[in-house]
């Protein structure tokens, strides 16, 4: 696989709306509209896959407006999928879901990527490194991991983006800075360092990475490396108060708890049930997903936003 050094930065293809297009999947979600608004920003052509269900829908009505051309494809009808990647530079994946969508509406769009001659293809990873994770340990990791054999097989140049955790969930989806007890709550090691980094951070990053004409097999990013006591001084500083630690317990202990939260909520079919967070909660206090080297400064002009300023930012 080609690689550059971590620290000699890349000025990425800043393709014009003549070139082309670079497809993105999920492109009406969360993720997916930054990546495309950030895509627009570098000058490229955007070819938005939506579902029939979606492609009426507010977000799909902003891309256009941002001047993405929407394509409404069913992700079971290869033709639909073979017209979508058509002529394509690079296809991006910022789908979300479980093994229907991760490994299995992933590898058609993989087949039509590959039978369209696209050259690049970058999955929804998005998350810590699951290649140095144990299988089991974190549902949504493995089928990441599962997609990944099929796409190293396939004749495509591959690229991970791994960026940690989101930063905006510390602001309360992820429960670890909890701002009404003034409490910082975590297992294991409070030294153990994290990697953070902001959905807009990694869209920019994913956005320039899509532009890369040889971009290496993984690309790590971390907007900060934090510890849970740099997490309680972020706190400290963005809100002007104190916070204490509080240590639960051991990661042999969070295991437990993992495991009965699993068994009284199985919530099987969501996305993100509470024990799966709790699983990335665990796998990134066990120190083994933490990214290194990372890529941060391959592309140049992505001001890499704190802890401190997401913590200290109103809730929207
Ligand atoms: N590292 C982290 O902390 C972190 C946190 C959250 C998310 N993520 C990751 O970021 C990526 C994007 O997540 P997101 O929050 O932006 O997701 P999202 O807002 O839920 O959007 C995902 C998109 O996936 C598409 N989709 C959903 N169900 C589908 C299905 N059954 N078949 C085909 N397409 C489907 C939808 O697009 P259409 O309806 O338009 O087709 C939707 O807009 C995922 O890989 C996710 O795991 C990472």
């Amino acid at each position: 696989m080609p690689s550059t050094p971590a620290a000699q930065p890349i000025i990425s293809e800043q393709s014009t709306s003549d070139s082309a297009p670079v497809v993105l999947a999920g492109a009406t979600g969360a993720l997916g509209l930054l990546i495309a608004h950030h895509l627009r920003q570098r000058g490229a052509a955007v070819r938005a896959l939506a579902r029939p269900e979606t492609r009426n829908s507010a977000e799909a009505t902003s891309l256009r407006v941002q001047g993405a051309e929407v394509v409404t494809v069913d992700y079971n009808n290869p033709a639909d999928l073979a017209r979508a990647c058509a002529g394509a530079a690079c296809v991006v994946s910022a789908l979300s879901g479980l093994r229907e969508v991760i490994v299995d509406a992933q590898t058609r769009l993989l087949e039509a990527a590959v039978a369209a001659g696209v050259p690049r293809f970058i999955p929804s990873d998005f998350c810590i490194d699951y290649t140095k994770l144990p299988e089991g340990s974190n549902r949504n990791l493995d089928l990441r991991r599962e997609f990944s054999r099929r796409l190293d097989q396939a004749p495509i140049q591959a690229t991970s983006i791994l960026n940690g955790m989101f930063t905006d969930l510390l602001k309360g989806t992820a429960p670890v800075v909890l701002p009404g007890p003034r409490r910082v709550v975590y297992w294991g090691s409070a030294d153990q360092p994290l990697d953070f980094t902001t959905m807009v951070n990694t869209a920019e990053f994913t956005a320039a990475a899509a532009l890369d004409p040889a971009p290496p097999r993984f690309l790590r990013v971390a907007g900060e490396v934090a510890s849970i006591r740099d997490l309680q001084r972020a706190a400290e500083a963005a809100t002007g108060k104190a916070f204490k630690l509080f240590r639960v317990g051991s990661l042999k202990t969070f295991g437990k708890v993992i495991k009965l939260t699993k068994a009284l909520m199985p919530a099987n079919d969501d996305v993100f049930p509470p024990w799966q967070g709790m699983q990335y909660l665990h796998n990134m206090f066990t120190g083994l997903p933490k990214l290194a080297p990372l890529d941060n400064e391959r592309y140049p002009g992505i001001r890499w936003t704190p802890v401190r300023e997401v913590l200290g930012a109103s809730r929207q």
